[in-house]
């Protein structure tokens, strides 16, 4: 049994601004809804999402403060609604809720409809399962269901050293696709050729359409674009004539329609069969889920500084419990 307090901590803002405003609160835990289930966490995920909202970004709805951020993570079921079956209390999960009603993931607790948690992928622990379930269900559903790559297709994944492009460079490989990927700096570049990449470009500096041709003759089959602005008109560039190009939301500047080229833009969907695929890739991907820095919850304004630095290879993430 896992004895529920009535208070817990939390990282969360009373107002938009920088992350100086992101502070300890005490705040109510959560109280569930017969669909959802209570998770004590052991990590969470800091992502650029959760900065653009500290920052005054909203997508939809009016904003309630205090606001907790936070999308994802991985923790203990403390609790179950009561018409929740599949999962139990003491069950190991990792879990993605976007703008969850009840608070995000930034709190020693977290409610969420359990359909958007499931129990741990073979092979993760729940430091590195509460990294990926934004960016592992982004990376996976860019190659399946946005590309839907298929062995011996050729992919150029641009922005390959970030959180979703690190797990997008395996899952790529795990479907028989010959990957070639931009990276930032040298160290990315070495990065993404450890995660095995057939060829990795330097995205700033290097000649990204040369470095296509010499790997395919008539351009890549297809282009998941997880960094946006002017290098990647270069990747369009490097696409095939019908050749297609996929993008999260949030992709910044977003890419330009071009004559033949079919360009699809999709958000990351959570859900009891996505989460069976995620971690049926996983397991099958034996995936590694490189993590830059960890955190702790009264540090959560400090991981969102490094995230203003930039240059994060891989991801960030607070440890809670
Ligand atoms: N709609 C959705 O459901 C959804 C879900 C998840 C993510 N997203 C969006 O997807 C995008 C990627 O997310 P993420 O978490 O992977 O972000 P991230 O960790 O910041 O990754 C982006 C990567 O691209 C690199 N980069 C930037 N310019 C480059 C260039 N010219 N050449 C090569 N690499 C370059 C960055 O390196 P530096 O940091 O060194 O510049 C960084 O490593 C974000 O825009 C995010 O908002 C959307």
């Amino acid at each position: 049994m896992i004895k529920i307090p009535q208070i817990m901590r939390a990282a969360a803002i009373d107002r938009f601004g920088g992350p100086e405003v992101l502070t300890l609160h005490s705040l109510p835990v959560p109280v569930l809804d017969p669909q959802e289930v209570l998770i004590r966490l052991h990590t969470a995920g800091v992502g650029g999402w959760d900065a653009d909202m500290r920052g005054g970004w909203w997508p939809e709805g009016k904003p309630r403060f205090p606001f907790v951020p936070g999308t994802d993570g991985a923790g203990t079921i403390a609790a179950v609604g009561s018409r929740v079956r599949r999962l139990n209390i003491g069950d190991e999960v990792y879990a993605y809720s976007f703008n969850n009603p009840k608070g995000g993931f930034y709190a020693e607790y977290v409610a969420v409809p359990a359909n958007c948690a499931a129990p741990l992928p073979e092979g993760l622990d729940l430091k590195r399962a509460g990294a990926i379930p934004t960016t592992g269900l982004t990376a996976l559903q860019g190659v399946d269901d946005a590309l839907q790559l298929k062995a011996g297709d050729t992919v150029l994944i641009h922005g390959a050293s970030g959180g979703v492009g690190t797990l997008a460079v395996q899952f790529a490989k795990l479907r028989g696709a010959r990957v070639l990927a931009t990276a930032s700096g040298e160290d990315g570049v070495a990065l993404v050729r450890r995660l095995g990449a057939d060829a990795v470009v330097e995205g700033q500096t290097g000649d990204i359409v040369a470095t296509v041709r010499l790997f395919t003759r008539y351009g890549v089959d297809a282009v998941l674009a997880l960094a946006g602005g002017k290098q990647l008109t270069r990747c369009l560039d490097a696409l095939r004539k019908g050749g297609r190009l996929a993008y999260p939301n949030g992709i910044e500047p977003a890419p330009r329609k071009r004559n033949g080229i079919e360009i699809l833009s999709y958000d990351a969907v959570p859900g009891v069969d996505e989460f069976r695929r995620l971690g049926d890739a996983v397991a099958r991907a034996r995936l590694r889920v490189p993590i830059a820095a960890t955190f702790k919850l009264t540090e959560a304004a400090k991981a969102h500084e490094r995230l203003a630095t930039g240059h994060v290879l891989g991801k960030l993430v607070l440890r809670i419990h």
